[in-house]
Formats: C-alpha cells, sequence, structure tokens
C-alpha cells in the first residue's frame, strides 16, 4: 500500500537547509517510516540560489517568500532553517495556515518570543519539533537510556562546554550572510543562545529542569563594522558566556562556551558524574561514550570507551555493519524519522514547549551576566 505523504516547505537553503534536506533524503532510505517525506517546496529569498539548491536536492517548486509557502495548500510542514529572528513569526503563521511546524534552535529570541510560539502551536494542536539534534547522536541517546535505569545512581555533577574560535579577528564585520550571529536583533544572543542552548537541551533531557543560573558573560570585541549599514556599530551579543546552574535533582553544574578559544572549531564536551558512575562525551569523537561504572572491582577497573556502533545502540541497527561509524549528519536523520513516526499519536521531542524551557534558562543566564546574581531558570 502507497504510504502517505509528508509534503514539506522548507525555509532557508543555508547550513540547516542542507542538513534538513539531507536528513529527508535519507530517513526513509534507512528507517521503516510511516509517512513518506517530499521534498515540495524550498524558499529563500534569491530565486536563483534557490533554484540551485532545488534543482540539487530535488525540491519540486521554489518560493521566494515565506508568506506565499505557508498558504500553499499543497504543503504538510513547514521546516524553518531561517536565522532566528525569522523563527516566530514563520512558525506562528505556518501553524495559523494548519501546517506542522519544525524550527531551529534557539526557538526564539527570548523565552517571550517562544512563548508565544508555544501558545500558538498548543492551540492549533499541531504537531512541532525543534531541532536540538545532539540528542539523536548514538552515545547522546544511549547516556540518556543508561542515566533512567538508574546506572548511575543520583547525578551530583553536570558539566559542559561548547567551544569555537570564528570570531577572534577584530576586522571581522557584524550582520548579514554568514555574519548574522553577530547581529543580536537578529541572533537574540551570542554564545549562549547558539551554543550554550544546545549544552542546555541536552543538559536538561539528561538530568532534568535547571532552578537557578548565575553567570559572567563578556563582549570582547565591542565594535564591529555592520556589513548591511556599512558603519562601525557597538556589538552587542556575548561573545563568551560562563555560568553555574542548580539543577532540581539538587545537583550543581558548570556551563561554559566561547568563540575565542583559539584552535577550537566546534568543540562540545559533557561530563555527568554520579553516585554509581560518570559518563563522558566528546562532539570530535561523537561515537564513542566514555564510562565508569563504580561496580567494576579488581585491579583492572577504569573507564570503558565504548564505541557506540553495534546494532543493539541506539539507531545503530539502522545503519551499516557493527562497529562502522556514523557522524554529525546523521543526528538529523534520527530526528527526522522520529518526528515522521511520532506524527500518529506517539509524538517525538523536543516540542516547543520542551525548547521554551531551554529559552528560559538562556534568558536568565543572559539576565544574570547582566545583574551578577543567581536568577530563577524557570
Ligand atoms: N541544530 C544545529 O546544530 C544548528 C546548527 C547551525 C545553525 N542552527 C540554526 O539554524 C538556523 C539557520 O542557521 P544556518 O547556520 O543554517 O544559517 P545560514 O546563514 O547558513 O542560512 C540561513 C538561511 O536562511 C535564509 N533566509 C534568511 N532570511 C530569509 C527570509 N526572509 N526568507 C527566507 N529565507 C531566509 C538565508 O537565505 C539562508 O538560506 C538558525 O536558527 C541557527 O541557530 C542550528
Amino acid at each position: 500500500m502507497a504510504k502517505k505523504k509528508l509534503r514539506i516547505g522548507m525555509v532557508g537553503y543555508g547550513f540547516m537547509g542542507r542538513t534538513h534536506s539531507n536528513a529527508f533524503t535519507q530517513a526513509p532510505k534507512f528507517f521503516n517510516l510511516e509517512y513518506e517525506p517530499q521534498l515540495t517546496a524550498v524558499c529563500a529569498r534569491n530565486q536563483v540560489r534557490a533554484e540551485e539548491f532545488a534543482s540539487n536536492w530535488g525540491y519540486s517548486s521554489v518560493e521566494s517568500d515565506w508568506r506565499a509557502l505557508v498558504e500553499r495548500d499543497d504543503i504538510d510542514l513547514i521546516d524553518i532553517a531561517a536565522p532566528n529572528n525569522m523563527h516566530h513569526d514563520i512558525a506562528i503563521a505556518a501553524v495559523q495556515a494548519g501546517k506542522m511546524v519544525m524550527c531551529e534552535k534557539p526557538l526564539g529570541r527570548t523565552a517571550a518570543e517562544s512563548s508565544e510560539m508555544v501558545a500558538a502551536v498548543e492551540k492549533a494542536g499541531v504537531p512541532n519539533m525543534v531541532w536540538y539534534n545532539y540528542r539523536r547522536i548514538p552515545a547522546i541517546s544511549m547516556a540518556k537510556a543508561m542515566i533512567d535505569e538508574g546506572k548511575l545512581g543520583r547525578i551530583y555533577h553536570y558539566r559542559a562546554k561548547f567551544l569555537q574560535d570564528w570570531t577572534i579577528a577584530t576586522d571581522l564585520p557584524q550582520g548579514g550572510e554568514g555574519l548574522w550571529r553577530l547581529d543580536k536583533d537578529v541572533a537574540g544572543s551570542g554564545v549562549t543562545g547558539d551554543l550554550l542552548a544546545h549544552c542546555i537541551d541536552t543538559a536538561m533531557w539528561l538530568n532534568g529542569g535547571i532552578d537557578s543560573v548565575t553567570a559572567m558573560t563578556k563582549t570582547f570585541v565591542k565594535e564591529r563594522e555592520h556589513t548591511l549599514t556599512g558603519k562601525v556599530e557597538p556589538v552587542e551579543i556575548d561573545d563568551a558566556c560562563a555560568f553555574l546552574a542548580r539543577f532540581g535533582n539538587g545537583s550543581l553544574a558548570t556551563f561554559e562556551s566561547t568563540r575565542y578559544a583559539r584552535g577550537h572549531k566546534a568543540l562540545y564536551t559533557l561530563e555527568i558524574n554520579g553516585e554509581h558512575g560518570s559518563l563522558e562525551w566528546d562532539l570530535h569523537d561523537l561515537q564513542r561514550l566514555e564510562y565508569f561504572d563504580h561496580g567494576d572491582q579488581g585491579t583492572t577497573r577504569g573507564w570503558r570507551s565504548i564505541h557506540v556502533t553495534d546494532g543493539d545502540h541506539p539507531y545503530m541497527g539502522n545503519w551499516w555493519v557493527p562497529g562502522l561509524g556514523i557522524g554529525y549528519a546523521e543526528s538529523f536523520v534520527h530526528q527526522a524519522a522520529d518526528f515522521i513516526n511520532g506524527l500518529d499519536g506517539k509524538g517525538a521531542a523536543p516540542t516547543f514547549a520542551d525548547a521554551h524551557q531551554t529559552d528560559l534558562v538562556t534568558d536568565a543566564v543572559l539576565k544574570s551576566g547582566e545583574t551578577g546574581l543567581w536568577e530563577a531558570a524557570n
């Protein structure tokens, strides 16, 4: 019997437009899906580039105005892979037009924006999801299963870092294509909403809600030329942020992110220490989960380096043969597959409501960066 179709309208053809297009292309080839994804339309303002993108990925049509995309009656799902300032208006218009919606992170530039988005999806009652893709790297999914099984026992510590170095040059401009992450109006914040949002989403998934935070933020380069105005303008985003957090389960955490860690391009690491054991993970070695089990006895006890590539590891039975790896792109494939197979009632996280919780934490972090106080994060 022919499968039901899921007709996708993608907004944005940049970095994430590519990962999502790849995900919807690969997911039905590797996973048994209840719907067949169809790349129906891609939307971006530059018609020529959008047409090139459509032809490369197999989209059947192109739109240059997202409002026209959202109104089309041959589209079921709007997927937002555009900069952060676009998320709110597109998502709300999409659900008001009866579409399902997937949105890139952070959901809103502020928690106030994302609370309106949550209200809109809940009122419309449509499936919704935010692309916090790291949850679906098999080693991270396995960490979640181990924690839920109680292998770590009571959790005492959570530690996460996300380090980059691409904005160190003082003559790097801000704003416009490729550099919108430095423009507060577009991005909402700097490393806090861009990078720490990932760390916070993973942390709350693995270790529960965060009650309060205290942060320090820093803008190292205070003025940059704006590519759209040609003028030197103040830089209003946080270049670096470090914060302490108290989780609802009583554990303590440290989080750090910067775009000024020379030599680091995209180093996301995390560590969790519990009563019975510890886990460590590193994006540069993403298929490995390091595990210390205090129950191991004798002189050979120590950290185990688990290569999460066996057929009984999360998602891995759908890929090659045991021992062979997958990578970053496949976390998006897993997310697309889980979203599609959650459509008929099962649901799939993180929803808009989950991602709004992350925005509440990032808002509290940024506020604490200004006040120097502990701030409530939920
Ligand atoms: N999940 C992740 O790991 C991850 C990684 C990178 C980026 N992101 C998020 O994805 C989103 C996009 O980031 P990116 O790196 O792909 O950015 P990008 O700059 O590479 O691409 C942005 C795209 O949006 C399009 N766009 C901008 N304004 C538009 C408009 N008015 N109408 C239609 N299209 C428009 C641009 O043409 C471009 O195609 C951001 O929210 C970002 O935070 C998430």
